[in-house]
């Protein structure tokens, strides 16, 4: 599976990191099928995982890392990093990212722009920065420590926010792109985010995919969401929705083609359903966007981040 066409010239310099073409996140419901299916029948150019459900864990899904890391790219994705948070910076769990990067040799290690805790406690949710001048200061000198640590690039997804900072004087998008030029980091492009909080925030999202810079992009995220009359949730537990797909076409048309990862963390298809619904990316990027009908409303409770005890607490 590769991306149609010619690759773009920006690819040649975005921070020297390779389209990986089209994937989908590492989910133990899908071990079995993995492990019983060749790997030319796995239909997916690359995997993500989530880094804090493989952190110290050697036993199965080590196990199952180990047989398709030797088959696939892989990619680090944590939730726990905490860019933003006022605390310092968690070393014990640096060394565990590090650790692990060593075991899975992955493509790149991302996280995302958010804070997720103060003073030990960790609220497991991806909380919003005040985009503020102060904010990204310390924001930057944490990613440089970051990367200086790891000996490489980190690259930082914008979240889904639900509330913003009366203090906050830049659009996410300028705090973004001047991050990346005060660091040299790289960018995770998470449409189905900028939708979601384009909705509840009341800005245009084409504005942002139009704003973000596009030679910073490394990645996109794909993903459904939940419509909660109000708001929207980001809980990635339905198909993409079709102004995410818009965005996504418009966005890998300015990038130029990027790597593209199908997230889905509740209520999880099985996997040739996944693959369907990771099909439609390629179709997006040739101008066939997907005919889909409206976002159904939420049933339950919804939760957003993709931790493996989150999802027994989803499936609960
Ligand atoms: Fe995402």
């Amino acid at each position: 599976m590769s991306l149609a066409g010619a690759p773009h010239p920006s690819s040649q310099i975005r921070l020297g990191l390779a389209n990986l073409g089209d994937g989908v996140g590492l989910r133990p419901v899908h071990f079995p099928h993995l492990l019983h299916t060749p790997p030319a029948g796995w239909g997916v150019d690359w995997f993500e995982i989530i880094s804090e459900n493989f952190i110290g864990n050697f036993g199965y899904a080590a196990h199952v890392l180990e047989q398709v890391a030797a088959h696939r790219p892989i990619v680090m994705h944590g939730v726990s990093l905490s860019i933003g948070s006022a605390a310092p910076l968690d070393r014990d769990y640096l060394r565990e990212l590090r650790d692990l990067a060593r075991r899975v040799r992955p493509a790149w290690i991302s996280d995302h722009l958010c804070w997720t805790g103060v003073a030990g406690i960790n609220t497991h949710d991806l909380l919003p920065l005040p985009l503020t001048a102060a904010c990204l200061a310390h924001v930057a000198e944490r990613v440089r420590a970051v990367q200086e640590f790891l000996g490489r690039p980190l690259i930082l997804e914008n979240p889904s926010t639900y509330l913003e900072f009366a203090a906050s004087r830049m659009p996410e998008w300028e705090f973004l792109a001047r991050l990346t030029e005060m660091t040299g980091c790289g960018l995770l492009l998470d449409v189905n985010n900028v939708y979601v909080s384009s909705v509840n925030h009341g800005f245009d999202p084409v504005a942002y995919i139009d704003a973000i810079p596009a030679d910073r992009v490394v990645q996109i995220h794909l993903a459904g969401h939940t419509d909660r009359g109000t708001h929207l949730i980001d809980t990635h537990d339905h198909p993409v929705a079709a102004p995410v797909w818009r965005l996504y076409a418009r966005a890998q048309q300015r990038i130029g083609g990027c790597a593209t990862l199908l997230e889905w963390d509740a209520d999880i298809p099985d996997y040739p359903d996944l693959l369907a619904e990771l099909a439609k990316a390629k179709a997006a990027r040739a101008g066939k966007l997907p005919a889909i009908g409206p976002v159904a409303a939420a049933a339950r409770e919804a939760v957003s981040t993709p931790v493996s005890y989150q999802l027994g607490y989803a499936a609960g």
